[in-house]
């Protein structure tokens, strides 16, 4: 097996709100290995972005990191102090987000936000020259008119051509992992699988390793080596990828592979009834037995623990 870049650790993060802390993330578990490209679903609100938010601590405000550990090379990201926690985000985790509008700084050029990525490798001893380098980011993205991007601001870009913009940002310093996070959600339809196949080929030709967070389920068949499927802030099922389309174990995957996601997210338009629960007081023991057609007793006294079905292939459910 190979060295392993990432490793969480029974991670558990809320949320501050007026009706108290939130439990969204509950004992979650993960690893990603060197060049190993992993896919992640789970329905919306199932707390995927605040996973990958917490990954390279860049989580809001009012985020309650409760427990864990995210090992990264080794060390703990959340025991990590500013300087440490800059010097990951520039050179080792890049991430490609859920909404390149936020990401983006709205009061200055593309070409002053480059440039700050950028000065990073050029204080490391690459010669660089800013301008060279960005259109050489954005033509490897099929950018149009890659001058003009540099010169704008944000606003005077589209949807599709910001996304862009952030993809060419996360590949504009090797980096050890790549964090795609609904990388087209926010894009129309034709865009959106112009830039998955662009997303994609990035994960093929390059030999980084890379989490695609997606409800796109055809994209994510076609471009990771494993996936975790996350119902409420904790991992339900791990498998190959063609194990887990061929061979859906959990009563939940099993639903969210027979549904069409909506475009726009919010969950299942067929399949399982009902919703992700409530974080303030979540169901004891499994916390998909509300919703489970396999309901039994045992399921809401303990959680089911993460036990192998067959080579490469892990689920937790009490019927397994
Ligand atoms: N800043 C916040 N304050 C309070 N609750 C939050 C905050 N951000 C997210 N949440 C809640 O945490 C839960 C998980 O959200 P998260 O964004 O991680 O889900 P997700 O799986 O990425 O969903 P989607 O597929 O819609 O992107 C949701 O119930 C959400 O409402
Ligand atoms: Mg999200």
């Amino acid at each position: 097996m190979t060295k392993k870049v990432l490793e969480i650790k029974d991670l558990n993060v809320g949320y501050e709100t007026y009706r108290g802390v939130t439990d969204v993330i509950y004992d979650l578990n993960m690893e990603v290995h060197k060049k190993e490209k992993i896919g992640i679903i789970g329905e919306s609100g199932c707390g995927k972005t605040t996973t990958m938010k917490t990954i390279n601590r860049i989580l809001p405000n009012n985020a309650v990191i409760k427990d864990g550990e995210v090992n990264f090379n080794g060390n703990d990201v959340l025991k990590m102090k500013k300087k440490e926690l800059m010097k990951l985000r520039r050179k080792n985790v890049s991430m490609i987000p859920q909404d390149p509008t936020a990401s983006l700084n709205p009061l200055f050029k593309v070409k002053t936000q480059m440039k700050d990525i950028l000065k990073y490798s050029k204080e490391h001893g690459e010669d660089i020259d800013y301008k060279e380098k960005s259109i050489e980011l954005f033509e490897s993205v099929a950018l149009a008119d890659p001058e003009r991007v540099y010169e704008s601001y944000p606003f005077q870009l589209s949807g599709g051509m910001r996304q862009r913009v952030c993809i060419a940002m996360s590949l504009a310093t090797p980096k050890d992992l790549m964090i795609a996070d609904e990388p087209t959600s926010n894009l129309d339809v034709t865009i959106q699988n112009q830039v998955l196949d662009l997303i994609g080929k990035i994960l093929e030709e390059r030999d980084l390793s890379a989490i695609l967070v997606s409800q796109a389920l055809g994209t994510v068949k076609k471009f990771v080596d494993k996936i975790y499927v996350i119902y409420a802030g904790t991992v339900i099922e791990i498998a190959e990828t063609k194990q887990l389309f061929d061979n859906p174990i959990h009563p939940y995957t099993v639903g969210l592979l027979e549904a069409t996601p909506k475009l726009t997210g919010g969950g299942f338009s067929a399949g399982i009834a009902g919703q992700t629960p409530d974080y303030i007081d979540p169901p004891s023991g499994c916390r998909f037995q509300p919703r489970c057609p396999h309901y039994s007793n045992e399921c809401e006294n303990e959680k089911p623990k993460m036990i192998k079905v067959e080579k490469d292939h892990y689920v937790a459910c009490w019927r397994s």
